[in-house]
């Protein structure tokens, strides 16, 4: 017998129970579920709508439902249909017909809304919160390697050197912009829906107050069918899942590019790596490709619901059942990724012999020695004319800019002196360069610093910390 089963003669088509039904995914909400049904019920009784005694058998019941929820002790039944009709049933089953009360003044599509907005809360706060791990491991790595050197690409062409901490920075910061989206997509997130009924409010007096302060909530939905149609939170935390895993692809390719021979600039922990079958030389960066790899499907989840949601009319329409599956996978996606990344991050090998070597056969220092013209009061234009020179020349012997002789230099402008080859320096080139948000060790040591202070700052903004996923 269906809990809607009144209006209906003949059973369903099993196909179509099979179609219809999403307990096999949103059995996750069970504990979410159970907290809003608890709510409820307890506003239901404070407000007179059903009995002080009846109310608190429906609570006692939710809360041993509540436990079992927790050590994964419910059976759920396809029949059933989806995680509130199961929990209903299993409610009935528990304390007999006294459980039909609870849905007084409720519907599931309400109900739902209700559920994905406490899940997705704490999902949110989970996600800040394992970025901040992230972050830490990279500014751990920064600290511990002040000067280390590596060469930095344009076009993935030998452009200028860097600080491998200035480097990995870089991604500290897209991080911090990540983090902030997450908890603006939570500050949507947190207002209560229930009490909008199926679509148009409800008879009965409800006091949604007092469900979105027990809930903990920031603010109602104010228009019923906004309520129980809104899936805009979904979609940014969506879309900002599809940054940060842009973000982290960028970082993969990077580690796939710096693990191999060819850069050779770090070396990634065994633990961190797999093997190949057949070739006994190979260690693989596994993680970092199936990162790369995986932050296709996220932004595909984006694509789904925003066209689950394109030209859908107000106010719940089946379709909507769709946000779920895509938000779990990307939440699935994203966590395992983001603490993958700090211990693949933290455990790596910095290969300083061979970036040691990385600058003997380049010509990064080239934009020096223009620069040394031009504070010489040679145009710029002239200057950079008269180093592609050098550079041309110094490719036909073989060698770099280190390796021509002052008479070299001299022959191309007599405003080269003995200094020049100070000037030309690895460390000292990037030491020049110290302009606020620079290369140069300084500015980089007073960036780690912003770092660390902002780390220190929002550490403790991750309230919600609950875990959502069981891994
Ligand atoms: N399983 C449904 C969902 O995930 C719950 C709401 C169902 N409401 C309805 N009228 N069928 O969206």
């Amino acid at each position: 017998m269906k809990l809607w089963g009144g209006r209906f003669t003949e059973a369903t088509d099993e196909l179509v129970e099979r179609y219809t039904s999403s307990i096999g995914f949103d059995q996750r909400l069970a504990e979410v579920d159970i907290r809003g049904s608890i709510a409820h019920a307890r506003m239901l009784g404070r407000q007179g709508i059903i009995g002080a005694d009846e109310a608190e058998q429906i609570i006692a019941g939710l809360e041993g439902l509540l436990a079992d929820a927790r050590a994964g002790r419910l059976a759920f039944r396809v029949e059933d249909e989806d995680i509130h009709m199961n929990v209903e049933r299993l409610l009935h089953e528990r304390i007999g017909p006294v459980a039909g009360k609870l849905h007084t003044g409720r519907s599931r599509n309400d109900q739902v809304a209700l559920d994905m907005h406490l899940y997705m809360r704490e999902a949110c706060g989970q996600v800040v919160e394992d970025i901040r791990a992230l972050q830490a491991a990279l500014v751990e790595v920064a600290e511990a390697h002040p000067d280390v050197i590596i060469p930095g690409y344009t076009h993935l062409q030998r452009a200028q050197p860097v600080l491998l901490a200035h480097h990995l920075l870089a991604y500290f910061w897209m991080l911090e912009r990540d983090a902030e989206r997450f908890a603006d997509a939570a500050s949507r997130t947190d207002m209560m829906p229930l009490g909008a009924g199926a679509l148009a409010g409800s008879t009965f007096p409800l006091d949604r107050e007092q469900v979105m302060r027990e809930l903990g909530f920031g603010r109602l939905y104010e228009n019923s069918l906004d309520a129980v149609s809104d899936r805009d939170y979904l979609i940014e935390f969506l879309a900002a899942s599809s940054i940060l895993m842009m973000h982290l692809s960028r970082l993969a390719e990077e580690l796939v590019l710096w693990t191999s021979e060819e850069f050779g600039f770090v070396e990634l922990a065994d633990a961190y790596c797999t093997g190949s079958s057949m070739m006994p030389q190979k260690k693989n960066p596994d993680v970092a490709e199936l990162v790369r790899g995986k932050t296709g499907r996220v932004y595909g989840h984006l694509l789904g619901l925003l066209t689950v949601l394109k030209g859908l009319p107000l106010a719940y329409n089946k379709d909507l059942q769709e946000d779920k599956e895509g938000v779990f996978d990307t939440i699935d996606t994203l966590l395992p990724a983001l603490r993958l990344f700090a211990g693949m991050i933290r455990t790596m090998r910095v290969r300083q012999e061979r970036l040691r070597e990385a600058f003997s056969r380049d010509f990064s220092n080239a934009t020096d020695v223009a620069d040394y013209l031009a504070a010489k009061g040679v145009p710029f234009r002239e200057a950079h004319e008269v180093v592609g020179r050098l550079v041309l020349l110094a490719i036909e012997r073989g060698t770099n800019l280190e390796g021509l002789s002052l008479a070299d230099y001299r022959a191309l402008s007599d405003r080269f002196e003995e200094d020049i080859f100070e000037h030309i320096r690895i460390e000292r080139v990037v030491a020049a360069r110290a302009t606020r948000g620079g290369t140069a060790p300084a500015a980089v040591a007073q960036q780690l610093a912003l770092a660390k202070e902002r780390l220190a700052n929002r550490l403790g903004d991750a309230h919600h910390t609950q875990a959502t996923d069981g891994t």
